[in-house]
């Protein structure tokens, strides 16, 4: 069992390479099944989540490999359209291939995705939108079974921006025979990507990243090769442990403008941030105050993904910061273990507030889900003393080497892989970081 060990309280200075964006990554994993020859997808960070989509890939009859940050996949074979229960289970961008499988197969066996725990997490508009391109949508011993001779292109009224089905319905569309216009389409940076592949893939796509889509089916590009575009979620967790730990933090390969929202909350705490084209700078010297209220919302509002991280930030900022999440049902998780740190925060339905410069001391504590795990990561580095954190199989999703990382810009770090040495366990035999006993576990 992994856990890491991290001592708070020391600042972080110098410079991170931020990943390739995992939740842009998946969905480009699957326009390859739409292909009848060869996709390669640079700037990939090696995720358990991604090893999944190479896994499903594989599945379904391609050969699909990640070297050196490059995935590569070959669908000049596609023999199986059905995808298990348990390749489904291990994320929520499996339904992903739904869209591109059934265009390619004219068939697609799914069932329910994983992925975090927030809440209900419905794929019907996802299933409605295979049904507006002709497809028939029937639920057989608990599997969902889709059919179509041909999908043919037609409208899609999306009645919410749902990142996921606007990029099902681009997938579907884009194997469709016809034109697709997508309305109400979620207008995030990934989808703007998933377009500039689709593109290179010989589909004409107009609009992607903005609220109506329009795709004209046909892939024609027996070879297309395509960059990632950068994780503004990883880059806003990297920001955010710099304004809890404080420091001068450089990211390098990331895109400001696609971190607008996480940046002017940044500013409004009182970090000193500067950005180039590709690179952001944030200087947190002294205290920080509050961002006042932080309501998520669709692109280009605040990113849910960096609700819990901002959440970990404001835990040292002067004042009451007020979170409203309006995505998700349940996405105060981490709140608990950021209590038992110290934090007082006060949860009602969706909202949460949280009165910042209390002293945060070190816990053991297990991350519930992806980003929650990493807002854990940022309030320790904050806090006084060590901190025991496990349940990294979520962090382990979404984040390329993210221990090494910070360890690399001064972060008080290290990952514990396998059996726990001995100096963790007390004579209880309650296992506790010895250098210091949590107040709470
Ligand atoms: C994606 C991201 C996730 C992010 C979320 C919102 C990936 C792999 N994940 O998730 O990190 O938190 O966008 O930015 O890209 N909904 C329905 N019916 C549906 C689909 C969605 O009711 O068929 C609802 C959801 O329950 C949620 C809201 O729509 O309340 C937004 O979800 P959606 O944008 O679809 O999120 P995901 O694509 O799952």
């Amino acid at each position: 069992m992994s856990r890491l060990i991290i001592t708070g309280k020391r600042e972080l200075h110098g410079e991170i390479p931020v990943q390739g964006a995992k939740n842009g990554v998946l969905p480009l994993m699957a326009s390859s099944l739409l292909s009848h020859g060869v996709t390669v997808i640079d700037n990939c960070p090696d995720l358990t989540d991604v090893r999944a989509a190479l896994d499903i890939l594989r599945h379904l009859g391609c050969r699909a490999a990640l070297e050196k940050g490059a995935v590569t996949v070959d669908a000049s074979d596609v023999t199986c359209c059905e995808i298990p229960d348990a390749l489904m289970r291990r994320m929520r961008s499996s339904v992903m291939f739904l869209g591109p499988l059934l265009a390619r197969c004219g068939r697609a066996v799914i069932t329910a995705p994983g992925g975090c725990e927030l809440g209900p997490r419905p794929i019907d508009l996802h299933l409605a939108a295979m049904a507006a391109l002709g497809a028939d949508v029937r639920e057989e011993d608990g599997s969902l079974v889709l059919t179509a001779g041909r999908l043919t292109g037609a409208p899609i009224r999306l009645a919410l921006p749902s990142v996921g089905a606007t990029e099902n319905a681009m997938l579907a569309a884009a194997g469709a025979e016809g034109v697709t216009v997508i309305t109400g389409a979620a207008r995030e940076p990934e989808i703007r990507d998933l377009g500039a592949l689709l593109t290179k893939m010989g589909v004409r796509v107009h609009g992607a990243g903005t609220s109506t889509v329009t795709v004209e089916g046909g892939v024609k590009a027996p070879f297309a090769r395509h960059r990632a575009l950068p994780d503004r979620i990883a880059a806003a967790t990297y920001l955010c442990c710099a304004a809890a730990a404080g420091g001068e933090l450089t990211l390098t390969n990331t895109d400001p403008d696609d971190l607008r929202p996480v940046l002017a909350a940044l500013d409004r705490m009182g970090a000193a941030l500067k950005t180039t084209g590709d690179t952001v700078t944030a200087a947190v010297h002294g205290p920080l105050r509050s961002p006042g209220t932080v309501v998520t919302g669709p692109h280009p509002g605040f990113p849910t993904d960096a609700q819990p991280l901002l959440m970990a930030a404001a835990l040292r900022a002067e004042g009451t910061t007020a979170f409203v999440e309006n995505i998700f049902e349940n996405r105060f998780r981490h709140v608990p273990a950021l209590r038992a740190m110290g934090a007082d925060i006060a949860v009602e339905g969706r909202g949460a507030l949280v009165r910042g410069g209390v002293p945060l001391h070190g816990a053991r504590v297990e991350a519930t889900d992806l980003r929650g795990g990493a807002a854990l990561v940022a309030a320790a580095l904050a806090a006084e003393g060590v901190t025991d954190l496990g349940g990294l199989a979520h962090i382990d999703r979404g984040y390329e080497n993210l221990a090494g990382l910070l360890h690399s810009v001064g972060a008080g770090i290290e990952r514990i892989d396998g059996k726990e040495p001995e100096r963790w366990k007390t004579t209880e035999g309650r296992k506790t970081p010895a250098a210091r006993e949590p107040a709470s576990t």
